[in-house]
């Protein structure tokens, strides 16, 4: 996730680039940089984050630029993987948004013809396939490019010689076109031009968007002219950092079906970079904390159903106090920040015995990344809330994908379910667009139980280490007591708790455990509790016994965890809303955790 933007008008180009770049540090900073036109073109870029770029930043003379903002993915953070990328001759400059899926290809191909990189990204081939393609006209130049890219881009380019001119691309990442008098503007999102004009057009997949001070011209992949009228922006710039959103948390659980995208795609590339995974080992052993710990913890059930390993779960900071497993086992360690501490002294101490190790990992160039012997990147982006969403929810995603890898390495998935088990994923982004659609629901209910000291949260199988995810949510950032449990267990001991102020939010989705949850249910109803049912829709039998019920699409039941998660977190957001509670920043807890 990077953010990009480019400017053509009368004003000076550096300024209203890097004031729209500092509205966009919330998707990367890992590093930043700016080009302005004026008959050639001036670059300035760096590692870290905006106020070190602007702390270099020169006074730079033209009314036409563009800029960007980076998260990094291909290649660590150094100031030459920094955006924007120059062509050979150094008249084209280029800033991208996504990931080029078949960028090593490119790349090896344009070499043999003579062209010399200067970064690790997969981002760079593309200002070198326009400098080839370039016929003194940039968009014919852009339209013969994006032909040849595979993956998710938006982009931005200029050339020295075109004065004035932008040229823009979306496809799959997104870009806006911001209309004003005299002046346009493009960007990744709202906010980083909304200062200047409330009038934008949303490009869609496969336009291409040419701009300069006084036009705007749009077309598709194929070249033919697209009309598209502008829409004025009802936002402030109070909140335009959430993009419109009441809270972070609120934004990253709606970004959840893009970012299971990014994920899947990006799944292929871990393998491209040249990634040894052990994909045949005996056993698996997750470490993690918190969050990831749960995700590890349905990660468990993914790999003894699909691949049929023995995996056990260890909470990081418990690790080391553990005797050593068997032989060839995969250690992996999940971890949205790379920092955690416990985790990565857990995940030294495997190495001290001798371990291979893997990192689940959204941040690049994190400690982890460095220190595993290889590394698998959700996809996440940057996440401000402090409460894990949409990290958690990639991490399920790399999960699914690692047991059908291994799953099919052990040929304990042939390649046919495999790849029915991949068609059924694709389609997760559009189930969990379902699951967010349902919010006006989850609200009505969620003010319904805002008041309770405690909760109970119940699931069996792979929707257990849910249930303990929706408790730790809602006691996260509502601070209300919240405890996940098998349902089984309940009447070993907590049911004692169990009263008509204690709300139960139940799994009862159609697997295999559900006629026990079934059962579950009436026992904690028996006890005057107010039961919140999670159904797979189309369900007649659980309304008859629980007095809520949120239904989920039907899917193949290892992925319910990924849907019922969703509802668990619209639930825990809008029980702490209603209740006034400082959501992003939850009291006492930070982002990353860095002490033992
Ligand atoms: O960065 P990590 O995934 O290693 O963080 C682990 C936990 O600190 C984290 O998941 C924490 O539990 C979250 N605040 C949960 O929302």
């Amino acid at each position: 996730m990077c953010g990009i933007i480019g400017y053509s008008g009368n004003r000076q180009a550096r300024d209203v680039v890097l004031s729209g770049l500092k509205r966009l540090e919330y998707r990367g900073y890992d590093s930043a940089g700016i080009v302005v036109g004026n008959g050639s073109i001036q670059l300035v870029k760096d590692k870290g984050g905006m106020a070190n770029l602007e702390s270099i930043l020169p006074e730079m003379k033209g009314q036409y630029g563009i800029g960007h903002t980076r998260w990094a993915t291909h290649g660590p953070p150094l100031k030459n993987n920094s955006h924007p990328h120059l062509d050979c001759n150094e008249e084209l400059a280029l800033v991208h948004n996504g990931i080029i899926e078949n960028n090593m290809a490119l790349r090896e191909e344009l070499i043999e013809r003579g062209h010399t990189f200067k970064s690790e990204t997969d981002s760079e081939v593309i200002v070198h396939i326009l400098e080839e393609l370039y016929d003194g006209n940039l968009e014919d130049a852009m339209l013969k490019t994006v032909a040849k890219l595979e993956g998710s881009f938006a982009l931005a380019a200029i050339h020295a010689k075109e004065n004035g001119k932008i040229v823009g691309v979306r496809n799959i990442s997104p870009l806006v076109v911001g209309v004003g008098k005299k002046e346009n503007f493009l960007a990744s999102d709202v906010p980083a031009i909304l200062e200047y004009t409330d009038r934008m057009i949303y490009l869609l997949d496969g336009e291409i968007v040419t701009l300069t001070r006084d036009e705007v011209k749009i077309m598709n992949f194929e070249g033919k002219p697209v009309a598209r009228n502008w829409q004025k922006v009802e936002m402030n710039l109070e909140g335009a950092e959430k993009s419109g959103y009441e809270h972070f948390m609120l934004k990253e659980i709606f970004e959840q079906p893009d970012v299971i995208m990014d994920t899947f795609i990006g799944a292929n590339l871990n393998a491209e970079n040249g990634y040894s995974i052990n994909l045949r080992p005996d056993t698996i052993k997750i470490i993690a904390c918190g969050t990831s710990y749960h995700a590890g913890y349905v990660g468990k059930y993914m790999f003894e159903e699909f691949a049929h390993v023995p995996t056990t779960v260890d909470i990081a900071s418990e690790y080391r106090f553990s005797s050593a497993t068997n032989s060839n086992p995969l250690i992996i360690g999940i971890s949205q920040s790379g920092e955690t501490s416990d985790t990565l002294a857990a995940l030294r101490t495997a190495q001290k015995r001798g371990f291979n190790t893997l990192g689940i990992v959204n941040i690049v160039g994190s400690t982890l990344t460095r220190e595993a012997d290889n590394i698998f990147y959700t996809r996440a982006g940057l996440e401000v809330g402090v409460a894990a969403t949409k990290t958690y929810i990639t991490q399920l995603i790399a999960l699914l994908t690692l047991a059908i890898k291994v799953g099919v390495a052990k040929k304990t998935l042939g390649i046919d379910e495999a790849r029915h088990l991949s068609n059924q994923l694709r389609k997760l982004p559009k189930h969990v667009r379902t699951v967010l659609d349902n919010s006006e629901q989850i609200i009505e209910i969620s003010r319904g139980i805002s008041d309770s000291k405690s909760m109970f949260f119940l699931g069996r199988n792979m929707n257990f280490p849910v249930a303990l995810e929706g408790a730790l949510k809602m006691k996260e950032i509502s601070y209300i007591h919240a405890e996940g449990y098998p349902g089984g267990e309940l009447k070993h001991g907590p049911l004692a708790l169990v009263t008509e102020d204690t709300p139960v939010i139940a799994i009862a989705v159609k697997d295999q455990t559900y006629e026990k949850m079934l059962g579950n249910i009436g026992e904690v109803s028996a006890r005057g509790a107010t039961v919140i049912g999670i159904g797979t829709e189309g369900d007649t039998e659980l309304p008859k016994y629980a007095d809520h019920v949120i239904f989920i699409p039907k899917v193949p039941p290892l992925f319910t965890p990924v849907l019922v998660s969703v509802v668990m977190q619209l639930l825990a957001y809008h029980v702490a809303n209603v209740r006034g509670c400082e959501i992003d920043k939850p009291r006492n807890l930070a982002k990353s955790v860095t002490v033992e």
